[in-house]
């Protein structure tokens, strides 16, 4: 199989083209190409434009074709921010949370991120790859060719680097791309409790060396946080992990206000994610230094807490990306049309916005805008048409998944309408 495909007549090609964050009101220009065509060859797009003047150049007969008549045709979703490695569920703390308990209050007491401590701690790594795999091929069915997925499940050595290590396996084994994060310090362990700032040490001193020596993360994320970590030793912990070769993320001001977004913009983060309680000054600092607000409406829905204030924050000229932030505690959900409804109806992003956030926005807030994200000649081929004519039914048809094939590297890896996954 040589993996060349060719992609015609789509009532909308959504290429999103653009090769970095798009800030502010760019995010509403979508760059559609009607009736338009995109080839892929050798896991590569090649062309893209017309129909009329993409088929006049190639060799038809030389490429797998799919005719796209009626239907709207987008880049791969990057789902850039989640917690999808781990062991056990906490379906009671939802239950909790409904009779009135807070997510804080839950964790406070030992449950929450550390319940899942102990279940991944436990978990083979055999077990871990096959929830894993299942959760990639549900995520795929969404239309997500690229997730980001972070450690944070272990908080000690070996866990953490055995959640990295299924990461590396399933990258390898599955055809949706992982991009991996360490998330040591996402909250603190029993065995240092009174102890953060020896453990921010041990994180620095033992973890993150094993780490960066065998290329197990890209980049490194802390859990900023009133009671959990603070803005000081966040600093110290990232501006260390920096300085090993990793790339910064931040899960900043989700709770409370700390000013996780100002350190993000200090420091030059990739992206600073959740912004519930972001400030004045730090959605501005995040405009002016294209750091991206990752937002995840899934969770702030979930935890019945205030949305982030996406429509402010791209009025600003905020680069803002969305992902469902996947995780057993606080979001179990991986639906990405839920994510779309959320962020169109609660947080007032345009459907173009939201196309974008999901697109190449979410490619910058993982580095990866100059290879994935849009529909642009020497990109990966990953593409997804949809089952609809128009890019639009994508909230409209709400926590419904759209999505009828996806092209993961030129080749067909999901098709509905085979009601398979086609690449096992
Ligand atoms: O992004 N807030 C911290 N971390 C996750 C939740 C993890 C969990 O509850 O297991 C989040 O919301
Ligand atoms: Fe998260």
């Amino acid at each position: 199989m040589n993996n060349n495909i060719l992609i015609k007549h789509a009532s909308q090609l959504i290429t999103c083209s653009g090769f970095q964050a798009k800030q502010g009101k760019a995010m509403s220009d979508l760059h559609t190409i009607e009736d338009g065509a995109v080839v892929i060859e050798n896991a590569m797009i090649t062309a893209v434009g017309k129909s009329e003047t993409v088929l006049a150049k190639i060799d038809e007969a030389k490429f797998e074709s799919i005719d796209a008549n009626g239907k709207a045709v987008l880049p791969g979703f990057v789902d850039s921010h989640t917690h999808f490695i781990f062991g056990g569920y906490r379906a009671e703390e939802f239950s909790w949370r409904l009779r009135g308990d807070t997510y804080m209050a839950i964790m406070n007491r030992g449950g929450g991120i550390n319940n899942t401590v102990q279940a991944t701690r436990i978990a083979s790594k055999k077990e871990l790859i096959e929830s894993g795999k299942k959760r990639l091929d549900s995520m795929l069915s969404f239309g997500v060719t690229t997730v980001e997925g972070k450690s944070g499940y272990g908080l000690d050595s070996e866990t953490e680097i055995k959640q990295l290590e299924v990461m590396k396996e399933l990258n390898h084994r599955h055809p949706v791309d992982i991009v991996s994060t360490f998330l040591g310090a996402h909250a603190v362990p029993k065995e240092y409790k009174e102890r953060k700032d020896e453990y921010i040490d041990f994180m620095i001193q033992k973890v993150i060396p094993k780490i960066t020596d065998r290329q197990l993360a890209e980049f490194c994320d802390i859990f900023c946080e009133k009671g959990v970590f603070s803005v000081e030793q966040s600093k110290r912990l990232l501006v260390q992990a920096r300085n090993a070769g990793l790339k910064i993320k931040i899960h900043a001001d989700e709770i409370v206000q700390l000013g996780g977004t100002e350190l993000a913009a200090e420091l030059g983060a990739i992206s600073a994610d959740h912004l519930l309680h972001a400030s004045e000054s730090g959605i501005k600092a995040l405009a002016d230094t294209g750091v991206v607000a990752t937002l995840l409406p899934g969770t702030a829905f979930g935890l019945k807490e205030p949305y982030a204030r996406g429509r402010y924050m791209i009025d600003q000229n905020c680069a803002v990306a969305l992902a469902t932030d996947f995780n057993p505690g606080s979001c179990f959900s991986e639906s990405i049309p839920l994510v779309f409804a959320l962020a169109t109806l609660y947080m007032n992003l345009s459907i173009e916005e939201a196309v974008t956030a999901f697109t190449i926005n979410g490619a910058a807030a993982i580095d990866r805008a100059d290879t994935i994200g849009s529909i642009d000649v020497g990109k990966s081929g990953d593409v997804i048409i949809l089952e609809y004519p128009s890019y639009q039914y994508i909230p409209y048809h709400i926590g419904v998944s759209t999505v009828e094939k996806v092209i993961k590297n030129g080749k067909l890896v999901f098709d509905k309408g085979r009601s398979e996954r086609t690449h096992t």
